[in-house]
């Protein structure tokens, strides 16, 4: 009977997080990759406006910390009072913003 249950929970824990990188996916395509590309490495359009940082590149992953990164998610990014990137924190859950995050990790070639 335990390992049963067990069995049910583990299968319901896996379940869970494929839903969440599934969603992650989706949220990266829909809602950042118009700016900063479906590879992480900003060159759309708007990238190239906004000067985007290229997530591919090792030394920019090493230039922000989790914390920062979780940080501009969040809250956004501001430059001279304009408004670069929205925050999120209204629409995404902490879950989330910490699943783009390790997404963001993830285009370092
Ligand atoms: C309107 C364009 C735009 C959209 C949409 C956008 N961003 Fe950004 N993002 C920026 C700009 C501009 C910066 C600041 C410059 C930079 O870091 O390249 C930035 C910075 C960041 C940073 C901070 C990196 C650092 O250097 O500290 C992270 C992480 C990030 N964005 C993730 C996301 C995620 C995740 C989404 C989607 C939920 C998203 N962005 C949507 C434009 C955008």
């Amino acid at each position: 009977m335990n390992k049963m249950l067990t069995a049910i929970v583990l299968a319901g824990a896996f379940s869970a997080a494929s839903v969440l990188a599934a969603d992650v996916q989706e949220s990266w395509d829909k809602q950042c990759a118009k700016c900063h590309g479906a590879d992480g490495a900003g060159q759309t359009a708007m990238g190239k406006k906004l000067k985007l940082k290229d997530y591919t590149d090792a030394s920019v992953q090493a230039s922000f910390t989790d914390e920062e990164a979780v940080k501009a998610i969040k809250e956004g990014v501001k430059e001279d009072g304009k408004t670069k990137m929205k925050g999120y924190a209204d629409s995404l859950s902490d879950e989330e913003i910490n699943a783009l995050v390790a997404h963001v990790r993830s285009f370092k070639k």
